[in-house]
């Protein structure tokens, strides 16, 4: 199935008409989702959307065949410039070990040994992997070298790969082996945040046991908001701690894991701005318990899901099986689940208003078109593991 032209003369279709849809999920509060529905895409952004019969005339038309339509996957937390490979250390979890924040270690090392076009070459496949699932809307992180050189390094290669849209600077992941504590918070909210700032919108700080305590992720929080930059925080992983309490109080757009959390967390969540960002892949990779997502809705808090794709504890970019998992062991329905994957992570990335917006589809959004070979989006957890990505629309151009 290609795009058709409406007429001979439309070489280069500047409208294209999205027809033939069977369910079209618009993330709108006003549109819904609905059947019989058709959208507009004109240029990078949508320019209509509503019923079928109602169409305006386009210079070219992309019927789907009676496939469902929702926006992109928005994957608002993953880890994808890195070298090296810890399937190793991955078969010993299975086989009983524990998982351990020191493990970074490991990914650092190979990191900084990389060249920067080994390293953008990896980034690359990650993205265009990930494309090919649906994702249209990606955000990845620094954190793999920490030194000012390699995090320097890692955050202009990011910022460099056009399918990467928001470069977080997590300089604050670990302390290196050998490190002294102190010295390295100094290093992280000095002169190494002053060297990835031109190349980044966020700060983040791993505050968990063995990695940053809720002193020093403050100090990162505090010196990451005091460069213009947006706050997004590691927390309560591997246990309770300080991570979503401190998230909420400095006002992070989002506060990532949600694993372990207690009544008081919840509460502060229900209560914030801060979204709730799920990572259940990493948490099955990890043998840890499945965040309560049902406990966090039910209470009011925002949700978002993502992949958290990295090499340690979430090899995987494929936000359908996050939405799958959300669904058949979390309690999230599909609707609500199909949401955190996309409006969630763009609320999480706060690209969910104005004009650009994504994770929606209404006049005015980013032409972010995900067509599923299935004809509804329940599809995606009644049909786990099955890839069901027909077709990807980025900002206009079908990209799958
Ligand atoms: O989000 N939690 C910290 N960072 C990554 C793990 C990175 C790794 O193990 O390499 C995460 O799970």
């Amino acid at each position: 199935m290609s795009t058709q032209p409406c007429s001979s003369t439309a070489q280069h279709a500047r409208a294209v008409l999205v027809t033939g849809i069977g369910e079209l999920t618009t993330n709108d509060p006003e549109l819904g989702t609905r059947t019989g529905a058709a959208v507009v895409l004109e240029g990078d952004r949508v320019a209509w959307v509503g019923d079928a019969a109602a169409a305006p005339a386009a210079d070219a038309r992309f019927d789907t065949g009676g496939r469902a339509v929702l926006p992109g996957w928005v994957d608002s937390h993953t880890h994808l410039l890195f070298a090296g490979d810890r399937a190793a250390e991955f078969a010993a979890r299975m086989a009983g070990e524990p998982y351990a924040a020191g493990g970074i270690a490991v990914t650092v090392e190979a990191t900084r040994a990389a060249s920067d076009e080994q390293l953008a070459t990896t980034l690359a496949r990650h993205v265009a992997e990930a494309r090919r699932q649906g994702t249209t809307t990606v955000e990845t992180k620094t954190g793999y070298g920490l030194t000012v050189a390699d995090e320097r390094r890692a955050a202009a290669l990011a910022a460099a790969d056009p399918g990467v849209d928001e470069v977080t600077f997590l300089g604050a992941h670990l302390v290196p082996p050998g490190a002294d504590p102190d010295d390295y918070l100094a290093l992280v909210t000095g002169p190494m945040l002053d060297a990835v700032a031109p190349h980044v919108g966020w700060v983040d700080v791993f505050c968990e046991r063995g990695a940053f305590d809720a002193e020093a992720s403050a100090a990162v929080l505090r010196a990451g908001a005091a460069r213009g930059l947006g706050l997004r925080v590691h927390g309560n992983q591997l246990g309770e701690g300080p991570g979503v309490q401190l998230a909420v109080r400095h006002g992070a757009a989002s506060v990532d894991h949600c694993t372990y959390l207690s009544a008081a967390d919840v509460d502060a969540l229900a209560a914030a701005d801060t979204v709730a960002t799920l990572l259940p892949a990493c948490d099955l990779s990890t043998r840890q318990p499945l965040p309560p997502a049902r406990t966090l809705l039910d209470a009011g808090a925002t949700v978002a899901l993502a992949s958290n794709c990295n090499p340690g504890s979430s090899y995987t970019t494929s936000m359908a099986f996050c939405v799958a998992t959300a669904v058949l062991q979390m309690r999230m329905t599909v609707a609500e689940a199909v949401w955190a994957a996309t409006a969630g992570g763009a609320v999480a990335l706060r690209r969910h208003t104005g004009p650009g917006a994504v994770g929606v589809l209404r006049p005015g959004a980013r032409a972010d078109l995900h067509v599923l070979d299935a004809p509804t989006a329940a599809h995606l957890a009644y049909r786990p593991g099955v890839p069901l990505t027909h077709a990807v629309f980025r900002a206009g151009t079908r990209v799958m």
